[in-house]
């Protein structure tokens, strides 16, 4: 039910986080973007940019809306960021960025190439000889699970245990809901292990995350700052690239004309990638604090507010991407808004990309036909993607 408050900002009383809305929010972000360039949450107390313009504009104005009074929408789940790369602004930000970005840049990526397309062709090698398999817990988790917790330096024990933590580290961006609360709990022991188990010592030598202690050693941030920079690989590394290899897979079955297109001509397996992160972003939308009285598309938003930015409605806008709801691994839209934009731009996008392409490849090589059983959906304030995911492959 819409309905036009004081100012020409639309009011729409509805739970964004419902199991329901959660299932499918396309229909919902549709509505958001007719309606106009902001619309109101009561139920959040939040100011929604739906727009592609508008939340790639959003994004891009750091010092307007900001990042420093947490990305969640629950003060509980603020709590837990404190120090986080994500949750800062400059000059914070750009500190502990230049600590990541050494060894997340596309240049440290060619480091790595051949061994993670290696390993990807093993992976998808054992699990196509099995002819069926779980597309979810087999190939998009085994993955990143593995090339991340190696990268980061991190015990074999235990590694399994960070999907139940990023799980609930990115249940902790949404509401004080149901999914938020029990995530607390999950979230403190995720705490205890890098205090108790992940520590400096367990880590590999020369990996990332003792680059962090490295640096710290060097004076470029305090060795207090590193747990929360660990914790940023941990959380934001794993489950992203998940789903986004659990959707590929899925798009590529349901598409098989798609999939054909992709088997004949490799070379468009990076904009198959761009055009999964499009349609369908695993990391759905993000919260930001408003500053100062601003107006968005002549829509006022007040000073001291919440604001909430869509990036899968931004990337499923008709008036940037036509045919939004169209799956086209030819379309290329290497400028969707799922890596995010401007200042916090995801720091892990080119492993991301690296991860993908190599198991898309890998696939291609092998893999004819997808035909896929029921899949379970997993339901996430912020992040979408699959549970389970059967898959049987000619
Ligand atoms: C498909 C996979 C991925 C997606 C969809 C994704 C998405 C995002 C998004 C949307 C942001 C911006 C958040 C904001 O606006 O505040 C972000 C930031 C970030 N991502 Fe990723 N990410 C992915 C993979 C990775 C990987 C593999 C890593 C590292 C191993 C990583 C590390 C980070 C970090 C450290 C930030 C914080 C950057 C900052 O605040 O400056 N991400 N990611």
């Amino acid at each position: 039910m819409t309905a036009t408050i004081g100012s020409n900002v639309p009011r729409f009383e509805l739970d964004l986080f419902s199991d329901e809305n959660l299932t499918d929010p396309y229909p919902i972000y549709a509505r958001f973007r007719a309606a106009g360039p902001v619309v109101y949450l009561p139920a959040i107390d939040a100011y929604v940019l739906s727009r592609y313009d508008d939340v790639r504009a959003g994004l891009g104005d750091h010092e307007t809306f900001i990042s420093g009074r947490g990305i969640g929408l629950s003060d509980e789940g603020n709590a837990t960021r404190k120090g986080v790369i994500i949750a800062s602004d400059n000059p914070l930000h750009d500190q502990l960025r230049s600590v990541l970005s050494e060894r997340l840049s596309p240049k440290a990526m060619n480091v790595i190439r051949a061994e993670i397309s290696e390993k990807a062709e093993a992976l998808v090698a054992g699990v196509v000889a099995r002819t069926s398999f779980d597309a979810v817990t087999d190939l998009a988790q085994a993955f990143p699970l593995t090339i991340v917790a190696d990268l980061i330096g991190l015990p074999a024990a235990d590694r399994l245990r960070l999907l139940e933590w990023a799980d609930a580290g990115f249940n902790l961006w949404g509401p004080r809901n149901e999914r938020n609360i029990r995530s607390l709990p999950v979230w403190a022991g995720l705490i205890d292990y890098i205090v108790t188990q992940a520590t400096r010592d367990k880590l590999t030598p020369g990996s990332m995350g003792a680059a962090i202690y490295e640096a710290a050693d060097r004076g470029v941030i305090s060795h207090d700052q590193c747990p929360a920079l660990f914790v940023s690989y941990l959380v934001a590394g794993v489950d992203t690239t998940i789903n986004a290899i659990g959707n590929a897979v899925a798009y590529f079955a349901e598409f098989p004309d798609q999939w054909d297109m992709l088997r004949e001509k490799p070379n468009l397996i990076p904009s198959a990638f761009e055009e999964i992160l499009r349609i369908d972003a695993p990391l759905q939308l993000v919260r930001r604090y408003c500053v100062r009285d601003v107006e968005v598309g002549g829509s006022p938003i007040p000073a001291d507010s919440n604001v909430v930015l869509i990036y899968a409605s931004g990337n499923h806008d008709e008036r940037k991407f036509p045919d939004p709801t169209r799956f086209d691994v030819t379309r290329n839209p290497v400028d969707h808004l799922t890596f995010g934009y401007g200042l916090h731009g995801c720091a892990g996008q080119a492993l991301a990309r690296l991860e993908a392409h190599a198991i898309f490849r890998a696939l291609a090589k092998r893999v004819e036909r997808f035909t896929t059983g029921i899949p379970v959906r997993r339901l996430n304030n912020v992040m979408r993607g699959l549970e389970h995911l059967p898959v049987t492959v000619r």
